[in-house]
């Protein structure tokens, strides 16, 4: 059973509140919009707090997937609880942190460029630390590579995190927290939220899926979920802090599986999280279609407050290429699930993922992707060329894609993908969508939100105060990325 770490949340909400838009769960962090007048910071009395060497400050980049940003918060809400300070430079912390990803590209080499940067802070008294998926990665051979690195640590071992900080105040030059081998999760009391309104939440860490490409399963460690009681409780304590809409996270959401007496489904804890009083939405990402089931559906038809999107990654139409990911189901399973989600008793948005270029990708196979596409038509698509990642098992594998084919099949997909999202999005107008508004632009009378099937909608009004509202949108216009409306009473 996972061992929890688990007092009471404290939301520290507040700073500028950074809209995070429709993503997968390791896209890149998408365009965000800086939302202007945050609601004031929710700060509440720290249970643990302990003081480090007083005037410590902290500076945070993140790169990566929203897993990532909300490891970041929790790593935020950790160090204030020490009684550090959040810095916006590098230059005025005492701490600088990375929070690293290589899901994809050639993220170690930036990591170490940027580290390079800051060869000298370490003689000024700086310390420097790297986080998640390129520390755990690259382990200790980042001390070697830059050896004015202090602190290297993986997500499987960030709830040793305190620990880890106490050495480092204490003086000790290096420190790693890099097993993965854990049945742990992150849980922390003290949690600093960026948006104050969307609330993420993890549930499930790590993957057990073993998709040849990726190196998750090697970066974040086996399968924990975090027992239903202790979300619930983080849920209601979230509701009374103001939060409406919370967005349960883990790298395969729907293969939760609960380690309390409970064992509550997925699809119960959905319920359970809509039922808490005060929530209004609820969402999840990522789903594996694996372990997509109709009770899942079952769930999002009975509750209108389990938002009605449903992020359900495709990487490829071509079973045979699905075959050699090992993503263990077939095109034809696939749509199966997508049937069960078009029968819904209330439209359900799809969005994937897609990777093109993998080892052995013939053009018929890229074609039946395309095909896929037709067929689904899905409300949005993540797209990303195949790159080769250390320790995964496409890593040797033949029949290599040259860089410029690949982007050629990338240009290819997201035209395609451009037409059908223009076509769908243009067959929303004259329709009406709850919103809750999120951003107020710079221009008068306008703003910004999300529906709940998570489409991006610009509209004017002529009310003060909306950030944080719901409020109803007619629908004008349309364009393949976003709506634009007008409020309606
Ligand atoms: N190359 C390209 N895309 C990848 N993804 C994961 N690993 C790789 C890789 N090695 C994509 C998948 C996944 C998304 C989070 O990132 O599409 O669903
Ligand atoms: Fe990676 Fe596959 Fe796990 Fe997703 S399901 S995190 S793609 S191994």
């Amino acid at each position: 059973m996972a061992e929890t770490f688990d007092i009471s949340l404290n939301s520290l909400a507040g700073r500028s509140a950074a809209l995070q838009d429709l993503s997968s769960e390791c896209a890149p962090a998408l365009p965000q919009s800086q939302v202007k007048n945050g609601r004031a910071p929710q700060t509440a009395p720290f249970a643990t707090a302990t003081s480090p060497r007083s005037g410590a400050t902290f500076f945070l980049e993140t790169f990566g997937c929203q897993m990532n940003d909300h490891d970041s918060e929790k790593v935020a809400g950790v160090l204030l609880s020490r009684g550090y300070k959040q810095v916006e430079s590098p230059d005025a912390a005492s701490l600088v942190l990375y929070n690293t990803c290589s899901i994809r590209e050639k993220a170690a080499q930036k990591v170490f460029s940027r580290l390079g940067e800051y060869r000298t802070k370490q003689a000024a008294g700086q310390v420097i630390g790297v986080l998640g998926c390129v520390a755990q990665q690259e382990g200790e051979e980042i001390f070697t590579r830059a050896p004015w690195v202090s602190l290297v640590c993986g997500s499987a071992s960030y709830r040793k995190l305190p620990e880890l900080l106490a050495q480092l105040e204490a003086g000790n030059p290096r420190v790693t927290g890099l097993e993965t081998d854990t049945d742990e999760t992150f849980e922390t009391p003290v949690t600093r939220r960026d948006n104050p309104w969307r609330a993420y939440l993890t549930i499930i860490e790590g993957c057990d899926k073993a998709c040849a490409y990726c190196v998750v399963p090697f970066t974040r460690g086996p399968e924990r979920s975090r027992a239903s009681d202790s979300v619930l409780k983080e849920v209601r304590e979230l509701a009374e802090l103001g939060y409406s809409e919370v967005q349960l996270l883990g790298q395969t959401v729907n293969s939760y599986a609960d380690p309390s007496h409970r064992r509550m489904r997925f699809s119960e804890l959905l319920l359970a999280v809509a039922d808490v009083p005060g929530m209004r939405r609820v969402r999840f990402t990522t789903s594996h279609p694996r372990d997509f089931g109709a009770d899942i559906v079952a769930a999002l038809e009975a509750q209108p407050k389990l938002c009605n999107h449903v992020h359900l990654p495709v990487q490829s139409g071509s079973t045979k290429v699905l075959r050699e990911m090992v993503r263990t189901y077939t095109r034809d399973e696939y749509l199966e699930k997508i049937a069960m989600l078009r029968e819904a008793r209330r439209p359900i948005a799809i969005t994937t993922d897609v990777i093109v270029g993998f080892p052995g990708e013939t053009e018929r196979d890229f074609a039946e992707t395309l095909g896929l596409l037709e067929e689904v038509r899905y409300d949005s698509l993540f797209s990303f060329k195949y790159s080769p990642r250390p320790n995964t098992p496409s890593l040797a594998m033949r029949d290599a894609i040259s860089e410029e084919e690949k982007s050629r099949r990338l240009t290819v997909l997201q035209e395609k993908q451009r037409e059908i999202q223009s076509q769908r999005n243009a067959s929303l107008v004259n329709t009406r969508f709850e919103v809750l508004v999120s951003g107020k632009s710079r221009r008068e009378n306008q703003w910004s939100g999300h529906t709940s099937c998570h489409r991006v909608i610009n509209f004017t009004s002529q009310e003060q105060n909306l950030l944080g509202t719901y409020v109803h949108v007619l629908v004008t216009g349309a364009g393949p990325n976003s709506l634009v409306g007008e409020q309606v009473t």
